[in-house]
């Protein structure tokens, strides 16, 4: 049966979902039906994990058992240490992450997808163990020595302790807690469906969750947080944005940070990002970058808004995590700490009523072309 060809797949829906829901036009984010504001506002971001995997909010038991099983699978064996620390340090850490990931598989029983029980526990491993990696990557690769989770902290808390050695202040772990959540899940994104096509073969969760990790990293999708910090600095002053605008406008580039494939209207979770930035700033002394931005968001909005592009979650997320003196070239693996839980969920879903993902194409090439040998060519 011929289809019209929809380049990119947008607007052709991939498969029906129950875990989140975009209003691109009204700017609203639902986790399992629930506003991500409100999350924010009330949950945690392991309490929202728990929703988006198990389609429902815990009850205090079910919370404390999700708690106390994330908390006691934080630790990395020695050898995914070692094989860590083979990797050349100049690597980038999304590269590092994917290959610990990948590793993982070959020491947890993921392969067998159709046991509910194990499903359950790769599914803790792998929303304990991502934020132990980034960490110890962001230690190993300076020379440093990883750092052990500590069970007494919360995720986010402990996540923070693991990259500097030091607990951080109560605020910066509220706020990373509820970048983790604003990050957790996004519809039938890029490395959502990569995910799930990997998880439609029946390959371990490991596997999935890898493929996933490597559509994330292209700057058209997680990669853009990084993009943006540097762009903010390359701008340098508040003086320098309208030039600098007016230069990528004229050069019809891309402003990095800014327009959805969805959201006509500015990204939800910039809207939370930038109340954080403000409550972080307020309590942490300002930051250049974030004036910057302001002005960018300004001055871009007057040539872009009318083609409802405006910023993105990936605009503000960056300059809360400079702020915390997280690199650059985590806020990607960041990311993924936190996506991984979406990815979990589509997984999940995925495996209840499996068919192998397989498009069809439109072939433009030729046919019946002669074979000409290598001397007539
Ligand atoms: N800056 C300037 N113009 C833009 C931008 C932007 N950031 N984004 C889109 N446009 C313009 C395009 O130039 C194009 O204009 P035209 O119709 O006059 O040629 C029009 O808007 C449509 O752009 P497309 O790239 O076709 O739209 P698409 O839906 O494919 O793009 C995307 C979505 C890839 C996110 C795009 O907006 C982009 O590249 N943004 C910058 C990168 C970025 O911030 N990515 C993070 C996205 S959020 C996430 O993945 C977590």
């Amino acid at each position: 049966m011929p289809h019209d060809f929809m380049p990119g797949l947008a607007g052709v829906p991939a498969a029906k979902s129950a875990i989140s829901d975009v209003d691109g036009d009204r700017g609203l984010l639902e986790y399992r039906g629930i506003r991500v504001e409100e999350l924010c506002d009330r949950s945690s971001y392991l309490e929202t994990t728990y929703l988006l995997l198990f389609g429902r909010l815990p009850s205090p038991q079910q919370l404390a058992k999700w708690n106390e099983d994330v908390i006691g699978h934080r630790r990395l064996k020695y050898m995914i240490v070692d094989l860590m620390k083979c990797l050349p340090d100049q690597g980038h850490p999304m590269d590092a992450l994917q290959a610990a990931v990948a590793a993982l598989g070959m020491f947890y029983p993921g392969r067998h997808v159709k046991s509910e029980d194990n499903n359950y526990w790769s599914a803790v491993r792998l929303v304990a163990k991502l934020p132990t990696i980034v960490a110890a990557w962001a230690r190993l690769r300076h020379g440093d020595e990883v750092i052990v989770p500590r069970d007494d902290l919360g995720f986010s808390e402990n996540f923070l302790y693991m990259l500097t050695e030091s607990e951080p202040p109560p605020l910066w772990s509220a706020v990373f807690d509820d970048c983790l959540i604003l990050h957790a899940e996004h519809t039938m994104n890029a490395s959502t469906f990569t995910g799930m096509v990997t998880a439609s073969t029946l390959a371990d969760p490991y596997t999935v969750v890898a493929s996933a990790i490597g559509a994330l990293k292209g700057p058209l999708h997680g990669g853009a947080n990084e993009e943006v910090v540097q762009m903010l600095r390359d701008i340098g002053t508040v003086e320098r944005v309208r030039s600098y605008v007016d230069e990528k406008i004229r050069r019809k580039d891309k402003l990095m940070g800014f327009g959805h494939r969805v959201y006509k209207v500015k990204d939800p979770r910039a809207v939370v990002l930038q109340r954080l930035c403000e409550r972080l700033f307020q309590e942490s002394g300002p930051s250049p970058l974030y004036e910057i931005a302001m002005k960018l968001e300004q001055v871009a909005g007057e040539s872009l808004n009318a083609k409802g592009i405006y910023p993105n979650v990936d605009f503000y997320s960056g300059i809360v995590y400079d702020k915390m003196g997280i690199d650059i070239d985590l806020f990607t693996p960041v990311f993924a700490i936190s996506r991984v839980s979406g990815w979990l969920a589509h997984w999940l879903e995925q495996l209840r009523e499996n068919k192998l993902f397989r498009p069809d194409q439109i072939y433009a090439g030729d046919h019946n072309r002669p074979y000409i040998p290598i001397d007539q060519r």
